[in-house]
């Protein structure tokens, strides 16, 4: 009933799967859904298919107890749930900026084909505004009107590293809804989290709106971030230029509570699944919608943001003594360590990972380029098989010329910069993250560059 809904997760991805798994823990009877049956054999296996801090213990304990199921079989999940959450992904399109929809039509349109009572079908995964209407109208299309299916919407704002407390303890709930009743059933539906945070002694407020303000909540919290990070890292070009130094910029500006310390790290930029195919996606829908020119700024974020790549890349050439030609910089003949692949630290996530692609960067203009990541090195191998992997950081800053520090993983920042150094053929060091405490290499015969620093 409408007390404990049954939930389903359709795409048991990243998204689906951390919910599925944390909505059985909240005490839940939920089953997740995917095409896939090797992931779904896993998950039933008690194995996640992802990394994420917390994620297997919890699996684990949910199989145990009986709460959690996950199932290939379309027409048993949607016999199953009361409230059916989408979860599938919404990829970049293969030919142009918009997202791709393809997942969520076809996971959409089986399941209402398959519905035989009345249930609530939710949206989560990230979207072009636009999309509930749509998906209301497949549903339409595909259930008899006399079971008076009803559609929703409500974001996630899910950082990968924090994906369980980000799940248990949220900061906001948004939902878009157009009844009392599916107003109802997805307050049902978190009445879990409401609970949790009254345990605690929190509040987790609740916006309850339209579809399409549902649906821009998330694109334009994503827009913001994305923003912020540029906006750090177009200042550090200007330190650059100027000599000033970012770091303590940001410091400074940060102390102002409406600015805020967050978000406020320059560096490599922003990478991972979602920032940048996000801000892409955006504009592609507000062009689409004739607004086009208020998010024309964000063609700048993205572009702020590649540049600190090819920053990487010329910095390299400065610190080897090596010109640049038409072509760019010629790296051949030398070595570079590159520390970092994952797109941040704490994942094994390397998708449209800035460390990679500096570092395929380098192998390009003819560096031998030797790559050490904590937990993103099959994915990274995977991904760009062409460099070389080493087994640890030793092994990768071996007879290096240049030592780039890409990710800010902690086994970075806590490695001694003397021991290091022995090691090396050249020591010369670029800090992308900003990351290390520079004094020390410097006092230990390093050639130390931050981005936007001195
Ligand atoms: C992001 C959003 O934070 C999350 O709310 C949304 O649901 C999905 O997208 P995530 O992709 O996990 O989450 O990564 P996030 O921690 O936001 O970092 C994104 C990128 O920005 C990383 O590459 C990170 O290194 C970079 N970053 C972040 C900076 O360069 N500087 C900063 O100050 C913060």
């Amino acid at each position: 009933g409408a007390s404990r809904p049954r939930v389903t997760f359709l795409g048991t991805g990243y998204l689906g799967a951390t919910y599925a798994i944390c909505y059985a823990e909240l005490g839940y009877e939920v089953l997740g859904y995917d095409v896939d049956a090797d992931k779904i054999a896993k998950l039933n296996a008690g194995e996640v298919p992802i990394h994420e801090p917390g994620l297997d213990e919890l699996l684990r304990r949910n199989l145990a107890a009986g709460r959690l199921r996950f199932s290939t079989d379309i027409a048993e999940t949607a016999d199953f749930g009361d409230v059916h959450f989408i979860c599938v992904g919404t990829p970049q399109r293969a030919d142009g900026m918009g997202a791709d929809l393809s997942y969520v039509e076809a996971s959409v349109t089986s399941l209402a084909q398959h519905l035989t009572r009345k249930a609530l079908i939710v949206g989560k995964s990230t979207v072009p505004v636009g999309t509930a209407e749509w998906v209301e109208q497949l549903v339409g299309k595909h259930t008899p009107a006399d079971l008076g299916v009803e559609v929703a919407w409500s974001p996630e704002f899910l950082q990968e590293g924090f994906a369980v407390d980000d799940v248990l303890r949220p900061n906001r709930i948004v939902v878009g809804v157009k009844s009392e009743w599916a107003n109802g059933m997805l307050y049902a539906a978190h009445k879990g989290l409401f609970d949790l945070a009254a345990t605690e002694d929190r509040e987790v407020p609740m916006v309850v709106t339209d579809f399409a303000t549902a649906e821009l909540v998330k694109v334009a919290a994503n827009a913001f971030l994305a923003t912020k990070i540029s906006f750090i890292n177009a200042m550090a070009e200007v330190c650059e230029a100027a000599g000033g130094d970012v770091t303590q910029l940001a410091r400074a500006i940060g102390y102002d509570p409406r600015i805020g310390n967050r978000f406020l790290q320059a560096g490599l930029g922003f990478g991972g699944a979602c920032l940048p195919k996000d801000i892409r996606a955006f504009q592609a829908r507000a062009q689409e919608l004739g607004a086009g020119e208020a998010l024309r700024f964000l063609h700048e974020v993205d572009l702020i943001n590649l540049r600190r790549r090819t920053r990487v890349l010329h910095l390299a050439a400065e610190l080897l003594g090596r010109r640049s030609g038409p072509a760019g910089p010629d790296l051949s003949g030398t070595r570079i360590a590159v520390l970092g692949a994952t797109f941040k630290p704490n994942t094994d996530d390397v998708r449209d990972a800035p460390a990679l692609a500096v570092a395929a960067l380098l192998h390009k203009a003819g560096a031998d380029v030797h790559v050490y990541d904590p937990q993103g090195m099959e994915n990274a191998r995977r991904a760009v098989p062409e460099l070389t992997y080493e087994p640890g950081i030793n092994e990768a800053v071996t007879d290096a010329d240049l030592v780039c520090v890409l990710t800010e993983w902690a086994d970075f920042r806590n490695a001694d910069p003397s021991v290091l150094g022995d090691l090396v053929a050249g020591r010369r060091v670029i800090d992308a993250r900003n990351c290390l405490e520079g004094a020390l290499w410097t006092q230990a015969g390093w050639e130390y560059r931050g981005l936007g620093r001195p």
